[in-house]
């Protein structure tokens, strides 16, 4: 959810924003603005649309010379998409202007008590009274008048701040959304996240809840609540830059796409060891340790949680103890019975979902181990959890996920074989059986991705199709759910997947004349009744495309159109079944002129509620 950027130094800001918030844009794009002290008064552009909209805006003349300024592209919660609801908001007397990311729980107490002390407001949402309180407090003291307005503030924020009768220096201060501070020569930065500042710096300070950072040119001091100066250490993020650009792929999705095989190995390598599965010390999954879980809980969104609905089979076919795979913002608000002996398995490529923190948080209160799957570090989640797991995929700039959830099944199987074995689950044939597979698994994902032609050649017969039926069996169910997000998230066709056995139960009844049924069918145990499945809603009408694997032949000869796999162990076939999913929705976006890697309403890094 949003973007944003903050510069103070002895350059031009404007050009310096638009540049971080175009590498932001992916976090939230319905509107953007910036705000720039230009020696006098704070001068503020903003506008409904993508940046490309503010950067017309600033090219026609509205000159916004200063070398202190904010920047923000707006993900929208509380009023719509709009010039007047854009950011940054300023304070009635246009003194305070403040970016936002998150959401102000109170913020309609505050604007009433603010609206009956006189003060006018001109937006509908909920980062206004920021900005309006900010005046309300104000003692001449910026960082005093910061914190007194956050005692007020109930609800999530990342927020940058420019005083204008104190402009040399940005106010940053953050809870449960994310904010760093880019260290520079003379400069200084303020950003959502590092690519916003990469090409100016790879210094870099996470903000943690309840700091504030006072950000001037040569300095940046950082604060508690109580105006305590904090220690905090700097960070060297070690990101290529060329890692988070296009690389002459038409879109970022297809180059991730691509990039699955380097990511799984990049994630897979460091921890095979001569024949061993070697985990980070940091993680402790020690024999002890496991023998006293009695549960395991797997929490995530979207696809993180498709990554966690694979991994309930894996952990439970190789540990044999039970496990819950939950949509973290369900987790959160059941009672899920959990306790010192259940060991919580948080998955979240950006780190900052808040729905996946707030089931940490919620599964720690209750006494349980949590172990998160990560691929940002220092990202809140990992910071909160007990162990953390990095899959190393590299920058993913895609809305729609692709090479972070594949190295998250990685993560998943690496996981789960090396405690199968600590808890002597599995035989040492097996073990080394499996170790052996998952060493050959990028190249046989490479293998699938030679397959993007023919998809590519299927999709152009398949683009203006109105619905889409995915369905599996066990695993295959899994990635079913996966292929059917990522299908819909990014062609905007409505889209279903199925357990193939439940079709029968009521869904079947939508099946019509040509209706496009996708089967992926790669688990030996149920290929004979997938087969079934096939031929139950071949006789409605439907049209089968089948992903299976080499083997299976016979499936794939009942089936109107198929894509094989390679063989591989069971466990591992979702790492390449979803492949042709992938890009068979890149396909038919692209040819259906939908806007790939940052799709309506979506954001990468969903940070609120
Ligand atoms: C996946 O393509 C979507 N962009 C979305 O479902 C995503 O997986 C979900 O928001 C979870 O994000 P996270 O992995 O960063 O926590
Ligand atoms: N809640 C704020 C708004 O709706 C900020 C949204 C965001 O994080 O982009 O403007």
């Amino acid at each position: 959810m949003c973007g944003i950027v903050g510069y103070i130094g002895d350059e031009e800001a404007v050009e310096l924003l638009l540049n971080g918030l175009e590498k932001l844009e992916y976090r939230g794009y319905d509107s953007a603005g910036v705000a720039i002290y230009d020696g006098k008064e704070l001068k503020v552009s903003k506008t409904k649309g993508r940046l490309k909209a503010l950067r017309h805006m600033l090219g026609n003349g509205e000159k916004m010379n200063g070398t202190v300024g904010i920047g923000h592209t707006r993900w929208a919660t509380h009023g719509k998409p709009s010039d007047e609801n854009s950011h940054p908001h300023t304070s009635a007397s246009r003194k305070f202007a403040v970016v936002h990311n998150g959401i102000i729980g109170n913020y309609l107490s505050i604007k009433e008590l603010l609206t009956n002390l006189g003060k006018e407001f001109s937006s509908e949402t909920d980062t206004e009274v920021i900005a309006q309180l900010l005046e309300h407090y104000d003692n001449g003291n910026t960082l005093e008048t910061v914190i007194r307005v956050l005692k007020d503030l109930e609800g999530s924020y990342a927020i940058g701040i420019i005083n204008k009768d104190n402009p040399h220096e940005i106010v940053a201060a953050r809870k449960d959304n994310p904010l760093i501070v880019g260290v520079g020569k003379d400069e200084n930065f303020i950003a959502s996240d590092v690519n916003a500042i990469v090409s100016r710096t790879k210094d870099i300070m996470r903000l943690e809840d309840g700091e504030i950072a006072v950000i001037k040119s040569n300095k940046v001091v950082v604060y508690d609540m109580d105006k305590n100066i904090i220690k905090k250490n700097i960070q060297r993020v070690n990101w290529d830059i060329s890692a988070a650009g296009k690389n002459n792929y038409s879109h970022f999705m297809l180059k991730e796409i691509m990039e699955q095989p380097k990511a799984v190995h990049d994630t897979l390598f460091p921890r095979l060891k001569k024949g061993e599965i070697v985990l980070e010390d940091d993680i402790n999954l020690s024999k002890e340790y496991l023998e006293k879980i009695n549960k395991i809980f797997i929490v995530g969104c979207g696809s993180a949680y498709h990554a966690g609905c694979v991994g309930k089979y894996i952990f439970e076919k190789l540990l044999k103890k039970p496990v819950e795979v939950d949509i973290a913002s369900e987790f959160r608000y059941r009672n899920p019975i959990v306790d010192e002996n259940s060991l919580v398995i948080a998955i979240s490529q950006s780190g900052e979902t808040a729905d996946t923190l707030a089931a940490i948080r919620r599964s720690k209160q209750l006494g349980a181990r949590v172990l998160s799957i990560v691929n940002v570090v220092g990202s809140s989640i990992a910071v909160e959890s007990d162990d953390v797991f990095y899959t190393w995929a590299g920058p993913e700039i895609a809305v729609a996920t692709t090479k972070a959830y594949s190295a998250q099944l990685v993560a998943i199987y690496l996981l789960s074989i090396y405690a199968a074995n600590k808890l002597e689950k599995i035989s040492r044939i097996a073990y080394t059986r499996y170790v052996d597979e998952l060493f050959f698994l990028p190249k046989k994902m490479q293998k699938v991705l030679n397959l993007t032609d023919k998809i590519r050649k299927f999709s152009e017969k398949k683009y203006l199709l109105e619905s889409v039926f995915f369905m599996g069996r066990n695993l295959d169910y899994a990635v079913s759910m996966e292929g059917s997000l990522k299908f819909k998230e990014i062609s905007y066709v409505h889209a279903e997947a199925y357990a193939a056995g439940e079709l029968k139960h009521g869904t079947i009844s939508l099946i019509e004349n040509g209706t496009l049924v996708v089967a992926v069918a790669t688990q030996r145990s149920v290929t004979d009744k997938m087969a079934n499945n096939i031929e139950e809603v071949k006789a409605r009408g439907a049209q089968i495309l089948g992903i299976s694997t080499d083997s299976c032949l016979d499936l794939r000869k009942i089936c109107d159109f198929s894509f094989s796999v390679p063989d591989t162990h069971d466990i591992l076939q979702p790492s390449l079944s979803i492949i042709p999913l992938q890009l068979f929705s890149y396909f038919v976006a692209m040819l259906r002129g939908c806007d790939i890697d940052k799709p309506r309403n979506l954001a990468k890094s969903v940070t609120i509620e």
